[in-house]
Parts: structure tokens; C-alpha cells; sequence
């Protein structure tokens, strides 16, 4: 009689709700392991097959495995990884995908690929079903691997808020972190997306390409070139470390001040306006969205520097020309006077360059999402804007001292042209006394209350 009782209630208890069951057309690596994930995450899998019986052994185990329509009938998520060229075959399931919610993971090989975005083209052929682009900047390899700090976003859009709720659930319950961008229009942008190549990296690319072939350039011209045609000397050979060694560390401070300006150009601003409340121009905001490039860029070509330096002492240009000093000064039977000023200054030069080097390395770490994920937001702009802007004065201070005063000396100014490393004095200099007039204690002050939500003229 047990037995009796108790299965009507075993017939009540219901299958697995519709929510917790998710489908999945395609059976390709990205289905695949996004189904793996999703059954880690405790959805129920169904895979929707063109030959449901013929079971392909590298899906996952504990997924079920149904016909297209029975597939889309058990579930109201789909996720549709099948290429946009196969998606004809869901025309004839119109009836079954009525009312579900259809997420477009596809993405294209090329740019302008199509007429309109694939997203697009799939609510298009289902008008019943509600499509929500997302997932596309997955690959199959970070589903397989979960989450990591990097690839953690994922950015989904479409028309029904509902329908990007749920996807938004599921995402969350696999780990990501999905941004809704709006509505399917914006499906075209996120197709395009995974297509750039490291898109916040390009500008910083660029910059730092352009200002190392100007300055190549004019310093070939500066050395090589003005040594041939005013004393017939062949110094080419310069070109692979002298030449290099002075690139690098250039366009190294240049890039660094670039990365600081911004920051003080929006003060400035804000100074000027009165207000935080009003938006930075685009060209300044996009300028400080890439400061990280750029500052982890010019860290790249510090690094050149120090390597180039540490074997200045090992090159037999250096070497050569050392004997030879040595030996004549034997020879001449001459006694050379120790110049303790001189030692001063390289001695100072070089340890500033030591530190500034140092502090470079120490905003590089912390600006690893790892490592300023560990530090509260007070750690991470101490370091970031204080120590970086010690790191921007003891560099430029490292590059004055080298210079010495060799600017007051005419024969530094070869052809009328002033020699590298003072061209790259400028704007770091800049930056360091618009920032020094930022910290004056009365622009201080007015800054601190602009940043803590005051405003010029609200007082009255
Ligand atoms: C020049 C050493 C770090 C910027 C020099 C020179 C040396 C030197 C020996 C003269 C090179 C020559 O005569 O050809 C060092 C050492 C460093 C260091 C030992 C740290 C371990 C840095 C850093 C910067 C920097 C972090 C910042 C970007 C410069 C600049 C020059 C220079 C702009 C002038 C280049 C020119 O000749 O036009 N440094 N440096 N240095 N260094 Fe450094």
C-alpha cells in the first residue's frame, strides 16, 4: 500500500524545470564545450542533431541528444553555434522556436562579411523567437578552461529585455560577467569584435612605431650621416647599438610623458570648469583608456635601454677605443687628474636611472589586472599616479644630468639640429611642472573639493 501511495507522488514531482534545461544547436568544438560548461554549472544539455541516433562520442557525457524540433521543444534557452551559412535549416522549426529565446554565438571571418549582421539575419528568418547576440568573443578553448581575470566579460545585445535577462543568468552561472549593450543593432559591432587585433593596443602601437622611425631617422641623419659628409668617417656600425640606444630610451620618455599628460590635462580641466560632472572630450577619453598601453609599451622599450646599456662595456668599439686611451696616455708618459665632479655626475645619472628604472618595473606589476586585483582602489592610484609621476621625474632628472651642460656648447648642435635626448626633454618637463602646479596647496585644495562633488557657482 506504500508503494500505492507514494507513486502518484513520485508522478507529481516534476521533470526539471524548462529554465534549468538549455539547448544547444551545433556540435562543433565551440557547442561542445559550451555544453561541457553548462553541465558543469548544473543545466540540463540537450544538443539538437540533424542524426539524433548516431550519437558523435566527443559529446559530452550526461547531454542528451535529440532531432532539431524535439531539441528546440525541451527548452526555452537555445544556443545557436552553428555558421551563419546553415542557418536555413531552422525556417522549418518556426512553430517549435516560437517564443524562445535564441542566443547568436557566431561570429565572421572578416569584416563587411555581410549585408547585415548575422544576428540580425537569424531574427530575420525567426521572427517568432527572440534573438540575443552574445558570447561571441568566447573561443572554445576559454569555455573549456572557465573564466580567467582577462576574458571574464561577455557583451550580449537584443530587443527583449526578458529574453536578455535569462541569457544574462546563465552567463552569470557559468562564471562571466555579461554587459548588455543594447538593442540587436549593436550585433554588428560585437561581430566586429573579435576580429581587431588587441584594439586598445593599436594606438599605443602606433605612437610608439612613428616616434621610433622619426628618431631613428634623425639621429641617422644627427650621427652617421654628418660624420661622412663633414669628415668623410664611416660610423655606420653605430647604427646597431649607439643608435638603438638611443631610440629606445627616447621614445621610452616620451611615451611615459604620454601616458601622464592626459591625466593632467583632465585636471586641468575639471579646474577650469568648475565641475566633475561634465564629460571629458572623446579624443581625452579614449587618450586615458589607452594609458595603460602606453605605459606598459614605454616599460618594453626601458627595458631595451638597460639591456643595451648593461653590454656597453663588452663591445669591442668601447674596448678599442679604451686600450687606445690607455696606451697613449703610457706612450705620452702623460698622468690623467681624477675629475670628481665628473664622477658625481656619472654616478648620479646613472643611479637616478637605476631608480627610475626600478619604480618603471614596480607600475608595470601593478598595472597587471592580478596584482591590482589584490590592491584596494586608495594602493592602486597611490601607485599608479604618485610613485608614477616620481618615476617620470627621476627618468627626465636621469636624462638632464646625462645631458649636463652640454647645451651651452655649439658643437653639440650638429647642423643647427639639437641632439636626441633633449627633443625628449620637452613634454616630460611639461608634464612635470603642469603637475607640480597642480600640487600647490591652493589648486590642490579646489581640485580635491571639485572631486568630492562640489561646484564652482553652486555655493550661491
Ligand atoms: C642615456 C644608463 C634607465 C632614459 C643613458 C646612458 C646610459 C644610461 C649609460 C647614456 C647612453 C649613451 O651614452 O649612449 C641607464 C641605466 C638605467 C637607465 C643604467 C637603469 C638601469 C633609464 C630609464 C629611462 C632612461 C628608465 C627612461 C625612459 C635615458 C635617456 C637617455 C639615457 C632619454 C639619453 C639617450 C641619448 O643618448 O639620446 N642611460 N639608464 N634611462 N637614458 Fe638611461
Amino acid at each position: 500500500s506504500e508503494c500505492v501511495s507514494l507513486s502518484p507522488m513520485m508522478e507529481a514531482v516534476p521533470a526539471p524545470p524548462e529554465s534549468e534545461r538549455v539547448c544547444v544547436f551545433g556540435t562543433g568544438d565551440l557547442g561542445r564545450s559550451l555544453g561541457l560548461r553548462l553541465l558543469q554549472a548544473g543545466y540540463g544539455v540537450v544538443f539538437g542533431s540533424r542524426r539524433p541516433h548516431s550519437r558523435s562520442s566527443l559529446l559530452p557525457h550526461g547531454a542528451q541528444v535529440l532531432g532539431h524540433a524535439a531539441a528546440a521543444q525541451s527548452a526555452h534557452l537555445i544556443f545557436i553555434a552553428v555558421q551563419r551559412e546553415h542557418y536555413d535549416f531552422l525556417v522549418p522549426l518556426a512553430n517549435q522556436l516560437k517564443g524562445k529565446v535564441l542566443v547568436d554565438l557566431s561570429n565572421n571571418l572578416r569584416k563587411n562579411q555581410y549585408p547585415e549582421a548575422n544576428a540580425e539575419y537569424l531574427q530575420s528568418l525567426v521572427p517568432g523567437a527572440e534573438v540575443v547576440k552574445g558570447f561571441n568573443t568566447l573561443s572554445a578553448w576559454s569555455l573549456q578552461n572557465g573564466p580567467s581575470d582577462a576574458n571574464r566579460q561577455v557583451y550580449i545585445c537584443g530587443e527583449s529585455v526578458e529574453a536578455k535577462q535569462a541569457v544574462i543568468a546563465v552567463a552569470t552561472k557559468l562564471g562571466f560577467s555579461a554587459l548588455d549593450q543594447g538593442f540587436l543593432s549593436v550585433a554588428r559591432e560585437l561581430e566586429d569584435f573579435p576580429l581587431q587585433l588587441f584594439p586598445q593596443w593599436r594606438l599605443p602601437l602606433r605612437i610608439s612605431i612613428g616616434l621610433s622611425a622619426a628618431f631613428f631617422f634623425y639621429l641617422l641623419i644627427r650621427y652617421v650621416i654628418y660624420a661622412y659628409v663633414t669628415q668623410g668617417e664611416d660610423i655606420s656600425f653605430r647604427i646597431m647599438v649607439s643608435l638603438a640606444n638611443q631610440v629606445c630610451p627616447i621614445v621610452s620618455l616620451i611615451m611615459l610623458s604620454l601616458c601622464y599628460l592626459p591625466g593632467v590635462l583632465a585636471s586641468f580641466l575639471q579646474l577650469y570648469r568648475g565641475t566633475k560632472y561634465r564629460r571629458f572630450p572623446d579624443w581625452l577619453d579614449r587618450w586615458m583608456l589607452c594609458r595603460k598601453q602606453l605605459g606598459l609599451l614605454a616599460l618594453g622599450f626601458a627595458f631595451l635601454h638597460v639591456l643595451y646599456t648593461l653590454i656597453i662595456p663588452i663591445r669591442y668599439y668601447v674596448r678599442f677605443k679604451a686600450t687606445e686611451r690607455t696606451v697613449s696616455v703610457i706612450r705620452e708618459n702623460r698622468t690623467t687628474e681624477f675629475d670628481t665632479t665628473t664622477a658625481w655626475r656619472g654616478d648620479s645619472y646613472l643611479s637616478l636611472g637605476i631608480l627610475g628604472f626600478g619604480l618603471y618595473v614596480l607600475l608595470g606589476i601593478t598595472s597587471l589586472p592580478s596584482v591590482s586585483n589584490a590592491l584596494s582602489w586608495r594602493e592602486f592610484s597611490f601607485i599608479q599616479s604618485k610613485l608614477g609621476h616620481l618615476t617620470l621625474l627621476f627618468c627626465t632628472a636621469h636624462t638632464y644630468l646625462y645631458g649636463w651642460n652640454r647645451f651651452l656648447s655649439s658643437s653639440t648642435y650638429k647642423w643647427y639640429t639639437p641632439p636626441g635626448y633633449m627633443l625628449c626633454l620637452v613634454l616630460p618637463s611639461v608634464v612635470l611642472l603642469l603637475k607640480l602646479l597642480l600640487i600647490t596647496p591652493c589648486v590642490d585644495r579646489t581640485i580635491t573639493r571639485i572631486r568630492q562633488g562640489w561646484e564652482r557657482g553652486a555655493d550661491q
